[in-house]
């Protein structure tokens, strides 16, 4: 494999994450942000974010030398032979894709583009963005059509971005050239050695396969969710219907975790935006589907404050409660629109006392609620708590011993929000178990 040079464009959690497993692949990498003190904090080797097994592979980046970061577009655009853009698309106010970040970053680089290069477009996009990036960038770039585009999405799950970066379940390439084909198929020559599939198609379908992919996993937790209230009417059990289910190959185990729902910096707006695409191309049925889904999923969180009121008598107002988790899912420190802090913020504005617990989001939830409430330990949180509500599933709160932290609670009565808890190890010791999707 020759290495090449590759440029990153945006060092997110997506961004950082493709240019030191890049560089682990053995390319030169040149990445750049628009945020210098991240920029300067992340060259000096600092994390700027949680991310289980990429810290490593950053320090082995900068002390190898084949991952560097700059602030300058200039030598980004002397440097690369790919530039990959990561920057984000927040939702706009009205539900559609904000793509300031991704022209802001293609006007900064395409004026000097002086020699031919291959932009290869990792962001989340609407269908459309690509083919009309690329007319742009050809127009202002002094290379011209020498400059060439690809859209290259990203599949990555955070909590395990370095394993489905490096070895994810296939390549898509959207491309309008075999040329590009080609030069991406050198970029990650070394995974699809290892027999990751590569699939080349038009820049549109590419763009659909991201959204697609992540709207098929919304309608799924919706799905479930919807099954999980058909449950606590009829008197059923979610949890072990979600069992049964699996066993046949066509449903699958996979994603049908009832609960909360589903929430973090993608598959919301992503499927929002989805929509917002879906309704100015005139397909009712795909805007439709995805409204009624988002619908869903929003719903769980005040199902679960309607629980939560429930089990304290009616009232939340004066109510001490212990919030275990804050992430909008485990193994991350994301806390962008997040479930559990939703359920708190809502728990909060009714009057409750909460105080919060999770092992690294912290920081970055006291960030987005200054007024939040913390405990650096669980049973520090769970003091003479009325309420504790199970919000993020961290394997560390499965393994909580029951016992201990009924002695130090005033109300041994627990909300188990991602039914993910073992019922009947918190019974034994006590404890008053209400689950999400089970009657009783
Ligand atoms: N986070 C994920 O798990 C994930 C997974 C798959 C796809 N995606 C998609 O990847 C994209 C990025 O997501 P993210 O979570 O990494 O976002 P993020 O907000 O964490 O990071 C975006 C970065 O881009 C930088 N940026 C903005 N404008 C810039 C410019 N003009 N030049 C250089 N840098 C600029 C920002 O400063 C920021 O550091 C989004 O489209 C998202 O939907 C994310």
């Amino acid at each position: 494999m020759r290495p090449l040079r590759l440029t990153v464009i945006g060092i997110g959690y997506l961004g950082l994450t493709h240019a030191a497993c890049m560089a682990d692949l053995g390319h030169q990498v040149l990445a750049i942000d628009t945020d210098r003190d991240r920029v300067a904090r992340v060259a000096a080797g600092e994390m700027p974010f949680f991310e289980p097994g990429l810290e490593p592979l950053l320090r082995k980046g900068l002390e190898t030398g084949r991952l560097r970061f700059t602030t300058s577009y200039q030598e980004v655009a002397a440097f690369g032979e790919v530039h990959f853009l990561c920057v984000g698309t927040p939702q706009r106010p009205d539900g559609a894709a904000d793509l300031r970040y991704v022209t802001g970053a293609i006007d900064s680089l395409a004026p000097h583009l002086r020699s031919a290069c291959l932009i290869a477009g990792k962001s989340t996009v609407p269908a459309g963005t690509a083919r009309t990036l690329l007319a742009s960038i050809r127009a202002a770039a002094p290379a011209g059509d020498a400059v060439d585009l690809a859209w290259n999405p990203e599949f990555l799950r955070e909590g395990h971005a370095v394993a489905d970066t490096l070895r994810p379940d296939r390549f898509v390439f959207g491309v309008t050239t075999p040329a590009a084909e080609a030069v991406l198929r050198q970029v990650y020559a070394a995974p699809l050695a290892d027999g990751i599939p590569a699939l080349s198609m038009g820049l549109e379908t590419a763009e659909l396969v991201k959204v697609s992919a992540n709207a098929f996993l919304a309608v799924k937790i919706s799905f479930i969710n919807a099954v999980a209230d058909a449950c606590e009417a009829a008197g059923a059990d979610v949890t072990q219907l979600t069992a049964a289910l699996a066993y046949d190959e066509r449903i699958g185990r996979r994603g049908m975790a009832p609960g909360l729902g589903f929430g973090g910096g993608c598959l919301p707006k992503d499927i929002r935006a989805f929509r917002a695409t879906a309704a100015a191309l005139g397909v009712e049925s795909i805007a439709r589907l995805l409204g009624d889904v988002d619908e869903i999923n929003t719903a769980r969180r005040a199902h679960v404050v309607n629980m939560a009121r429930k089990a304290a008598g009616g009232t939340l107002s004066g109510k001490k409660i212990t919030a275990l988790g804050v992430a909008f899912k485990p193994n991350s420190d994301d806390v962008r629109d997040s479930p559990s802090l939703d359920v708190i913020g809502q728990l909060a504005a009714e009057g409750a006392l909460v105080t919060a617990h999770d092992p690294v989001a912290l920081d970055n939830a006291s960030r987005l609620r200054p007024d939040l409430r913390s405990a650096k330990s669980v049973l520090e949180a769970a003091q003479d708590a009325d309420l504790v509500l199970h919000l993020t599933e961290w394997g560390e709160y499965r393994s909580l011993d029951p016992a201990a932290l009924a002695a130090v609670v005033t109300h041994p009565v627990i909300i188990d929000a991602r039914c993910a808890l073992d019922t009947r190890a918190w019974q034994s010791a006590g404890w008053t178990v209400h689950t999400v999707g089970r009657s009783a």
